[in-house]
């Protein structure tokens, strides 16, 4: 009987224990499956709660920390769940979103981008820059949306929502840059352009004046070259009547004689021919000196090589008795070995060192003292580098007044009343300088003035 006894309260405690098993069995899956999350244990005066820390807890905490806004939503797109950052950005609890409908919260702008966002979402996932919009707050966003489908669950949607104010803002405020940029080159451009036109009509305008210029400048080079001319034959008209007063009286006294000795009866063959003999010479010698005097006169047509010695010997053989008749006399001396060939144009040359001569004739006869002997000494020689020929004309005729010494070769410039013409210097300087590259200038020496023409050596002299 004892033992029977002990065999049934044995069965109950093993029935017991099975009991306390299952239990322990169903807890032990319980904490497993994450269905608890906490253990409530009694001690002997106290009560403790012990959190279990599952698996999916890590992530709970990851969604709820997180910066960005997390929501779990159905098909339908209802918020099933949402984190504190995704209802931070629209300034609201986070209970009062759930189950409100997404859509509701998209600007009404944005809704059809939302709504193909969302098709892409159903069908996997989707990304899109919309607009939250709630009670006049409205916040650009990102938003990433994917579907979670397992078998025993219905499909859910998560998203992830990027509050993009900032990276918006940051776009804004560079397009306005980029816009301010290109307003500032365009008004750039258009103030070039305004500068450019005014720069073409500028230039325009100068060619204009250039061209004004230059040809006023020919016209009135033309004038002088005109009027220097009527100077030129002015003095040959002077140097030919000077030339041809002798001869001239010779003829008319040689008629005068023809005439008286036919009247009294003494004209015979020989006196004829002795008088139309010394005719004929003096008209030869007439003739000749109008045949020079062109030739002096006419311009050169091109640059030749001449020596400077001789073409102002030979312009002397004709007028250097016209210059001892006025008490001048003039002397001609050159450095040993110097190279005297230039190119230019020998007549013009020529025609310089006259008027020099002429203007110094004019100083000596014009000085007040009686009987001055007119002293003109003309000095031919190199520069040191041998590559000029220098010409020094100096008289004794007392200098130029320094008050005028700077304005001679101007054209007009004369202290000769209306025996001047005051173009001499100026012809001259325009020849040596401008004709043929070289230079005349004028000082004071010691009793008279000097002038200096300084040419280049002669191309082919120089090896
Ligand atoms: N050798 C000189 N001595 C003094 N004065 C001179 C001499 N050569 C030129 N002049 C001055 O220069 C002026 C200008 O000379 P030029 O141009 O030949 O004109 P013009 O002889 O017709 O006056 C002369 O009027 C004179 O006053
Ligand atoms: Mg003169």
């Amino acid at each position: 009987m004892a033992e029977q006894r002990s065999d049934v309260a044995l069965i109950k405690q093993i029935e017991e224990l099975q009991k306390r098993l299952d239990q322990a069995t169903d807890i032990l899956n319980a904490l497993r499956s994450g269905v608890v999350d906490a253990i409530v244990v009694s001690k002997e005066d106290d009560t403790e709660i012990y959190q279990i820390e599952h698996a999916d807890y890590i992530y709970q905490v990851l969604v709820e920390s997180m910066n960005e806004g997390a929501l779990t939503l159905t098909k339908e797109g209802v918020i099933l769940y949402c984190n504190k950052a995704f209802a931070d950005m629209l300034l609201i609890n986070y209970r009062h979103l759930i189950g409100v409908k997404l859509v509701s919260l998209i600007s009404e702008e944005y809704i059809g981008k939302f709504e193909s966002l969302w098709q892409y979402a159903l069908s996997g996932s989707g990304t899109a820059e919309l607009q939250l919009q709630y009670y006049g707050l409205t916040i650009p966003v990102y938003m990433s949306c994917n579907t979670h489908s397992t078998k025993r669950e219905p499909s859910y949607v998560f998203a992830i929502v990027s509050n993009i104010s900032e990276r918006k803002r940051a776009e804004e405020a560079l397009q306005k840059a980029h816009y301010e940029l290109e307003r500032r080159v365009m008004e750039r451009t258009a103030e070039l352009a305004t500068v450019n036109t005014a720069i073409k009509e500028l230039n325009q305008t100068l060619e204009q004046r250039v061209v004004e210029e230059t040809n006023r400048r020919i016209l009135h080079e033309q004038m002088f070259v005109q009027q220097s001319k009527m100077a030129a034959m002015g003095e040959m008209i002077r140097l030919i009547s000077h030339q041809w007063r002798q001869p001239l009286n010779v003829i008319s006294m040689l008629a005068q004689d023809i005439k008286e000795s036919y009247a009294f009866g003494n004209l015979d063959e020989t006196l004829v021919n002795d008088n139309v003999n010394t005719i004929m010479q003096q008209v030869n010698f007439m003739s000749k000196t109008i045949d020079d005097f062109t030739k002096l006169f006419e311009p050169s047509k091109e640059k030749v090589r001449f020596d400077v010695k001789s073409a102002i010997e030979g312009m002397l053989s004709m007028f250097g008795q016209m210059f001892k008749k006025s008490n001048v006399d003039i002397s001609i001396g050159t450095d040993q070995d110097s190279i005297l060939c230039v190119d230019g144009y020998p007549n013009e040359f020529t025609h310089v060192i006259l008027n020099i001569l002429n203007n110094d004739k004019d100083a000596i006869t014009s000085k007040i003292e009686a009987d001055l002997q007119g002293l003109i000494d003309l000095h031919i020689s190199n520069n040191e580098e041998r590559d000029k020929v220098i010409v020094l004309i100096k008289d004794n005729g007392g200098g130029i007044s320094e008050n005028i010494i700077k304005e001679i070769f101007k054209p007009y410039c004369s202290t000769k009343r209306e025996k001047g013409t005051g173009l001499g210097l100026y012809m001259s300087k325009i020849i040596i300088e401008n004709h043929m590259g070289g230079s005349l200038t004028v000082r004071n020496v010691d009793g008279g003035a000097e002038f200096t023409i300084s040419l280049d050596v002669s191309k082919s002299e120089i090896i």
